[in-house]
């Protein structure tokens, strides 16, 4: 019992002598001693393989965390810092419509690459829908043009159809790449009216500051969905 109550005392100070006064309050030795000792020695033991298991564990997740905001600047820096909102998106259009040309200069033999660039395709796609379904369309329905935002939303819903058609779509299927290029028509179609149309005559119709707050808010979902 000396040894049991000196170890914690001589290891961990003040801890060690409260709780060995604590103990010796209670009469019945072993189980208020151990659990006197089990706190102090297993607080020294833990303590240490909990601290070094915690570190390891903190040190992991900042890892993780450090590539996944390396990885998210590296996304939204694509298009992020292209300058105001409209700009922003017009630079998605390009980056989006890229990845369909690059899907139809593939053959039938390469699934892979049709595959990794659907996933591309899908992540851009669904990054930049959210930017605009999250603040510009609603920002469009502020400021009553709820007829324009309401029908390019739906244009959305239909391109969401296309990835699923696709992703249903066995990716050596004779008919991919004429799905390919009539979804490409329909998002190059869709990008000319919002980059013609409708955002040049929404963006004259702002303030310089709405105009600066809009940016900021698609930079911000843009980061969040990268
Ligand atoms: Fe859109
Ligand atoms: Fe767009």
């Amino acid at each position: 019992m000396a040894t049991r109550t000196q170890q914690p005392r001589n290891a961990d100070g003040e801890f060690a002598s409260k709780r060995r006064r604590s103990g010796a309050r209670g009469s019945n030795g072993n189980r208020s001693n151990g659990g006197s000792n089990k706190s102090g020695g297993l607080f020294d033991w833990g303590g240490t393989t909990t601290g070094a298991l915690l570190s390891a564990a903190v040190a992991g997740a900042a890892v993780v965390v450090a590539a996944n905001l390396g990885r998210k600047l590296i996304v939204q820096g694509m298009s992020g810092t292209a300058g105001d909102w409209d700009e922003v998106l017009a630079a998605e259009h390009d980056m989006a419509l890229a990845i369909f040309d690059k899907m139809l200069a593939t053959d039938d033999t390469q699934k892979i690459k049709r595959g990794m660039l659907l996933t591309k395709l899908t992540h851009a796609l669904d990054k930049h829908a959210h930017e605009e379904e999250m603040v510009v369309y609603p920002a469009l329905r502020e400021a009553n043009d709820k007829v324009d935002a309401d029908h390019l939303e739906q244009e959305h819903g239909d391109m969401k159809t296309f990835l699923f058609r696709l992703g249903e779509m066995p990716t050596d299927s004779p008919q991919w790449l004429d799905v390919v290029r009539e979804f490409r028509d329909e998002v190059a179609q869709h990008a000319r009216i919002e980059e013609d149309e409708v955002f040049p005559r929404f963006k004259a119709e702002i303030s310089a500051d709405q105009n600066k707050h809009i940016t900021s808010l698609v930079n911000k979902d843009g980061f969040l969905m990268a």
